[in-house]
């Protein structure tokens, strides 16, 4: 594909989402390509991802939201980014953020939304009788994990599971499910 959509991955740990999408942006007809990282953690392990594949990245802090979205802006603006990606980052960002990208962001969420919106999810899933769980992409608006749900998959809840092994499970699906939302929405 010629003229991939340029995007911006927002990450604050791990970054296996990330590099799940990063690889898949390799195809030829894939949508987009990652053009910049942004990390609310200098110590993100996905940082030491997109310095490995070549990936221009920065860290900026977000102690002060108004400081970290005027920089955020400044970068995206700067390298023409039309899409972005929040893959594990922990950070509420504005509604004056979010209205600058209207239908622009998205988010993965380690459950089935509308249930379990929020932190701890897994703990929490398992605290109740609910057979299934799973992962959801959704796009980013005003309310915490409330936005149009893109695609979602499901898994079941084994007998004898633990938060890592559901964690695990989901993880697993998680990077799949990130790149096929980004497929569905371009195509
Ligand atoms: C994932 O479980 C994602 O659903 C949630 O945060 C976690 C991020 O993992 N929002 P990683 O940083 O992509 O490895």
């Amino acid at each position: 594909m010629v003229n991939k959509i340029k995007t911006c991955v927002f990450i604050s740990g791990r970054g296996s989402n990330f590099l799940s999408i990063l690889k898949y942006s390799r195809d030829y007809n894939f949508p987009i390509k990652i053009e910049l990282v942004i990390s609310n953690n200098i110590k993100a392990k996905g940082l030491i991802y997109a310095n490995k594949y070549g990936i221009p990245f920065k860290f900026f802090s977000s102690s002060n939201q108004k400081n970290f979205e005027r920089n955020c802006l400044k970068e995206i603006k700067k390298r023409k980014i039309k899409f972005i990606c929040l893959a594990g980052f922990m950070k509420i960002l504005s509604n004056n953020f979010i209205n600058s990208f209207r239908n622009r962001i998205i988010n993965i969420h380690p459950s089935l939304l509308p249930k379990f919106k929020g932190l701890n999810t897994h703990k929490r899933v398992l605290n109740t009788k609910d057979k299934y769980s799973g992962c959801t992409v959704h796009f980013v608006n005003s309310k915490l994990d409330s936005g149009k749900i893109i695609l979602q998959k499901k898994v079941s809840i084994d007998k004898n599971e633990t938060k890592k092994s559901l964690q695990e499970k989901i993880l697993k699906q998680e990077h799949k499910l990130y790149p096929q939302s980004i497929i569905s929405i371009f195509k």
